[in-house]
This record gives C-alpha cells, structure tokens and sequence, in this order.
C-alpha cells in the first residue's frame, strides 16, 4: 500500500491537492491500488499552527512515505515575518533535508490550448521540452547570505557556490533523461561572467563522455530566455542551475496558456517505492495564489499531473500515470475549463467540477 504525505499549504494549495487525491483515489480504484495517505503543514499554515513554516516531526513524517505531494506555500499575510519564518523557508528547508536535488519540470502544450497561448500558434505548436533545475545548491543555499548596516549605509550578501558532485548528479541524470527522449541536451549557464558557470560547464562536458547518444549544447542564460519564446519546440532536456531554473520555468510556463497546467517533480537519490524509481516531491508549479484562494477557480491541471508523475517516478505505475494524463487532455479537450483556460464569456468549471471530471474518466478508462 503506497503512502503519500499531503502538504496542502497556503493560498489555492488545498483546493488543488484535493482534487489531485480525488483523481489518486479514482485511479486507485480503477487499477486496484489502494494509496494511503497522511496530512501534513507547511508553510503560512504551519506558522499559523505550530509558529514554525515546517516541523522535523512532518520532515521525518514526509520521508518515511513513499513520496509526497505539495499544494503551494505563501502568501500576503507573512509577508512581514521575520526571513528565517517565511512561509517558503518551509518549502527550501523539505527540499534540502529530504535531499531533492533534480526538479523536473516538463511543458508541453496541448493542442486544445495552443491558441490561448499569449505567443503564435505556430510557435508554440510542438513544443514537448523537459527543464532540470537543481535544487538543493547555488544562490539558494550558499553562505555567507546576510544583510547588514556599515558606514556606508545598508549592504547585503547572497552567494552562489557549486561543488562539483553537485553538478554532476544534476547533470547526469538529465543527461540519463535525454537518452529516454529525443536525446538532446541543453546546459544552461553564465559562464561569460561567473566562476560557478565555468565549472558547471566544465563538468557537464565530463559527464558527456558517458552519453556519446546524448547531443550536448550550451546555451547561456540571457539567450535561453530569448529562445524560449522565439523557438521553444527546438529543445528537449534543459539543465540548469537552481536560480536560472526558477526563473526560466516561470518563463517556459507562459507557453501553454497557463501557469495552472505545469507539474513538477522534485527527486532525491534515495530509491523509491517502484523498481528503478526515486523518492520525491510532487508540487504545481503555480504558487498559492492568495487572489483566488477560497473562490473554485483555481486550476487543479498542475497537481492532478504531478500526482501522474509521482505514480510514474516514485512508484513506477506508469499505466496509471498515463491513464491520468490522458485524461486530463480529454477533458481539456472536451471543452472542461477553470477560468485560466477559459475563453472570456465561455462557461467556466470550478476547481472541483475539473477534479471530479477527470476522476470519472480515470474510473472508467
Ligand atoms: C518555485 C518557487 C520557489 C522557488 C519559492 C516559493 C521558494 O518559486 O518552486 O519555483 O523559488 O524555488
Ligand atoms: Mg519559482
């Protein structure tokens, strides 16, 4: 019996992760799983409740289950707690302590929405691309990372440090996710300008030794932001470091119409429950969209297919895992719509008129 831990979180986090249990539930049902799940906090929620954006009980509690799946974390209301409190320290603090170092973040554009993308139909018709992003390492975590006041008025220090075993995990399986798809590679760094960058690519031309199938280019940061509005279906596997990364995946989530539609995974070394598979995280990638939070309008799109990829990469149930991304298209396709995929004046469905949608096609595909 597969456990998975639940982090509703803040803002539309809780809405979103019902609907992605509704569809687990259903998809349980259809191909005889029986899931078990456990509640646990993070972020505002977890301040609100325990004054602290995540507890070592729920840390231990998430890496005991076979993975987890995370609503969103923070908002307006914290906006003003002390930086160590903020509700996404909670959300750094999982990653780093369960050991997520590789975020997969996948985008691909249905071709029911390829006309509600902001850019050309023709531009982002085809697009299937894959971002790794580290996440454990870079700005994110390096010290020294303070503020303070000096003669010379107020000053602060973040610092972006790389080691290179760091790097090579990251890159490697990238790399090892290329050869499973279209078998190109794009690194992405900074290289012209910063130290960390010269050894990132340094060892991701190490790593290439290993993958002679596998097409390596590098492609500095400033320029990949310029190709992934103007040629996005031209790349496969992208790999970057953690604050590139954030930044080019919110970027990269425009391309299907909506951020509301994006999973995410985020995988640890430690093996997971299904035979050659990780132990992770699964999490939308929209945040917690405090505006919304409470009305039914959320899209439950991005959590539905983040539990698909916790069925595939945690567990390897990858029958299930497809049957709930087909579905998801279905209904997408058969005119199902929260508001983000909506044309203006079309009838819309609530949050939990889409879950429930797309677990009925599960139950009976
Ligand atoms: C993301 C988010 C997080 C990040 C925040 C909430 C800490 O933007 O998952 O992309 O910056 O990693
Ligand atoms: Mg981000």
């Amino acid at each position: 019996m597969p456990n998975i831990a639940l982090f509703p979180g803040d803002g539309v986090g809780p809405e979103v992760v019902a609907e992605g249990v509704k569809v687990l539930e259903a998809t349980g049902s259809r191909f005889g799983i029986e899931f078990a799940f456990e509640t646990l906090a993070i972020g505002g929620d977890a301040l609100d409740r325990y004054s602290a954006p995540l507890r070592r009980d729920d840390i231990r509690a998430a890496g005991r289950a076979d993975a987890a799946l995370l609503g969103a974390v923070g908002g307006p209301k914290w906006d003003d707690v002390d930086s160590a409190l903020r509700p996404e320290r909670g959300l750094l603090q999982l990653r780093k302590a369960l050991g997520l170092f590789a975020n997969l973040r996948p985008v691909s554009v249905l071709p029911a929405l390829a006309e509600s993308s902001p850019l050309r139909p023709e531009i982002v018709a085809g697009v299937d691309l894959l971002v790794v992003r580290e996440l454990t390492g870079g700005i994110y975590f390096g010290k020294p990372s303070r503020r303070w006041t000096s003669g010379r008025g107020r000053a602060a220090v973040d610092t972006l440090r790389y080691r290179e075993d760091e790097i090579e995990r990251v890159v490697r399986l990238a790399f090892e996710l290329a050869r499973g798809r279209r078998g190109k590679l794009a690194s992405v760094d900074k290289s012209n300008v910063l130290q960390s960058s010269r050894l990132w690519r340094e060892v991701a031309d190490e790593v290439k030794a290993d993958f002679p199938d596998v097409e390596l280019e590098h492609v500095l940061v400033d320029a990949m932001a310029m190709h992934l509005i103007k040629s996005p279906s031209r790349f496969d596997v992208i790999v970057t470091e953690n604050m590139f990364g954030d930044i080019l995946t919110d970027e990269a989530s425009v391309l299907p119409g909506s951020i509301g539609l994006l999973p995410s995974a985020s995988l640890s070394a430690k093996p997971g429950a299904g035979t050659g598979t990780r132990y992770g995280l699964y999490e939308p990638i929209h945040g917690s969209a405090p505006d919304i939070a409470g009305t039914g309008r959320a899209n439950p799109a991005g959590t539905i297919l983040s539990a698909a990829m916790l069925l595939r990469w945690s567990l390897g149930l990858i029958e299930a895992a497809e049957a709930i991304e087909r579905c998801v298209a279905d209904a997408i396709a058969a005119g199902v719509r929260t508001p983000d995929m909506a044309e203006p004046g079309s009838p819309v469905d609530s949050t939990a008129e889409f879950g429930a949608d797309v677990a009925r096609r599960v139950a009976a595909a």
